[in-house]
Formats: C-alpha cells, sequence, structure tokens
C-alpha cells in the first residue's frame, strides 16, 4: 500500500494556501488528497478559507462571518504571499470542488459554517465517496454526520478514543500529531490500537524527517497530511 499525501491547505509552500493555484500545485507535487477549511460568510455562501478573519490571507480585514459574498469575491488572496498571485481570489466551496472533483479525493475541515449546505454541495457534485470531514468542532462534527452520513468521518486521535468520540461521530478515520513535543501522539503503539479497531490512519506533521516518513511507511500509515508535498512524494516513490 502506498501512503496516501493529503495536502495541507494545497502546496502552501509554494502558492497562496487555500487557493486554486495551491491546489494546482499540490497536485502537480504528487498530492492525491485536497485539505482545507471552510467558512461562510454573513450571507451563507461557503468558501475555502482557513482563519477567523480574512486579514493574514487576503488584502480585506474582519471576520469573514460579518462579510458578504460580494465583499469576499473582491478580496485578492494571493498578493500577500508573492505579487505573482496578486488578484487571486478565495474560492468559493462549490466551485473548487467542481473544479477539481475529477483529479483529487477531500479532506474538507468544518471550521464554523452551514452543513446542510455543505452537504448539498457534495451531494449536488457526487463526490460523497471521494471526500471526508473533520472538525475541531463536536458541533461540527455532529452537524455534518447528519448532513451526510454517506461521507466518511475523521476524528483526531487526541480527542477520541475508539470507545468514545469515534463511536459518537460513526468515525472510520483517525489522524496522528507527528511532533517533537508533548502532543505528540504517533507512537506504534497508538497505530496498531487503530488499526485494530478496523480504522484508516493519518498522520498529521509538518516535519520533513526521513526517519519520520519511514515510519509512516514502515507502519502501514494511510495518509500523510503535510504541507511538504514533493518531499514526502520523492521519499515514497523512491522506495
Ligand atoms: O487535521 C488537522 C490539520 O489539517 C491541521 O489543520 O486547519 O489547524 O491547519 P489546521
Ligand atoms: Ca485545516
Amino acid at each position: 500500500m502506498m501512503t496516501q499525501i493529503a495536502c495541507h491547505r494545497g502546496a502552501r509552500l509554494s502558492a497562496p494556501e487555500n487557493t486554486f493555484p495551491a491546489f494546482e500545485a499540490a497536485l502537480a507535487q504528487g498530492g492525491d488528497v485536497l485539505e482545507f477549511d471552510v467558512r461562510q460568510t454573513r450571507d451563507g455562501v461557503l468558501y475555502v478559507m482557513h482563519d477567523e478573519t480574512v486579514d493574514r490571507t487576503t488584502n480585506g480585514t474582519g471576520p469573514i462571518a460579518d462579510m458578504t459574498s460580494k465583499e469576499v469575491d473582491a478580496l485578492d488572496a494571493g498578493a500577500w504571499f508573492d505579487a505573482r498571485f496578486a488578484t487571486t481570489p478565495v474560492p468559493r466551496l462549490d466551485a473548487f470542488l467542481d473544479a477539481f472533483k475529477s483529479r483529487a479525493a477531500f479532506y474538507i475541515e468544518v471550521k464554523w459554517a452551514d452543513c446542510d449546505a455543505i452537504a448539498q454541495i457534495i451531494h449536488r457534485l457526487d463526490i460523497a465517496a471521494q471526500c471526508y470531514t473533520c472538525s475541531f468542532s463536536e458541533q461540527m462534527h455532529l452537524d455534518m454526520l447528519r448532513a451526510a452520513p454517506d461521507v466518511a468521518q475523521m476524528v483526531h486521535w487526541r480527542r477520541a478514543t475508539p470507545e468514545t468520540l469515534i463511536d459518537k461521530f460513526d468515525a472510520t478515520i483517525v489522524e496522528f500529531y507527528a511532533c517533537d513535543d508533548a502532543k505528540n501522539d504517533f507512537t506504534l503503539e497508538n497505530v496498531r490500537a487503530a488499526q485494530a479497531a478496523g480504522l484508516a490512519t493519518q498522520v498529521y506533521s509538518d516535519a520533513v524527517s526521513p526517519a519520520l516518513f519511514a515510519q509512516i511507511r514502515d507502519w502501514g500509515v494511510g495518509c500523510l497530511n503535510t504541507d511538504h508535498v514533493s518531499a514526502f512524494h520523492a521519499f515514497r516513490t523512491s522506495q
């Protein structure tokens, strides 16, 4: 089994995160799954955006939830990263999914949005089988489960166990966090426990480490969620 690559906000080291150029770069670098974040405007339009405010990743200011879709569509989400990306828009969720559905799977992280509206888009585009969702919000998890029970749910291992939240959310995928501090939960014991429970496995890490990459391969992890798409793709294809 070759470990899949989930591209964290696209190839965000190469292009402005959560934009079409970042997702194009992610696939060009060998990515399989596009990870992105969903928020919505005051008038209920869904967008691909990580932060609660537009300040860091656009030329605007303020919470996206307080803005209209007309205001968000007018934002520049690329110039902050590099002048050559100037005028890159904030993607609308429906246009983004439609544009990439024939070439990628989707890891949908719901930050805060109307999950019925997300589910309507998924079902209209007939892409439920190539999507999985996750959220740091318990309410968003439960809303997605109700609105789209045909979409796989992922939970973070550190916030769940097979006996508790995994059951509650009907999750079939768990994500481990591989890092150098106390938050690390990517251990062989944990991975084997997840696999024994029949769960698919994913690791999130911002490290470029041959030792980590080898563990991911040797422990049979299904997917790496990373900023370093080309580095892991080079590792897995060199084996
Ligand atoms: O699975 C969580 C990981 O994708 C991190 O997401 O939105 O905190 O960068 P975020
Ligand atoms: Ca995310």
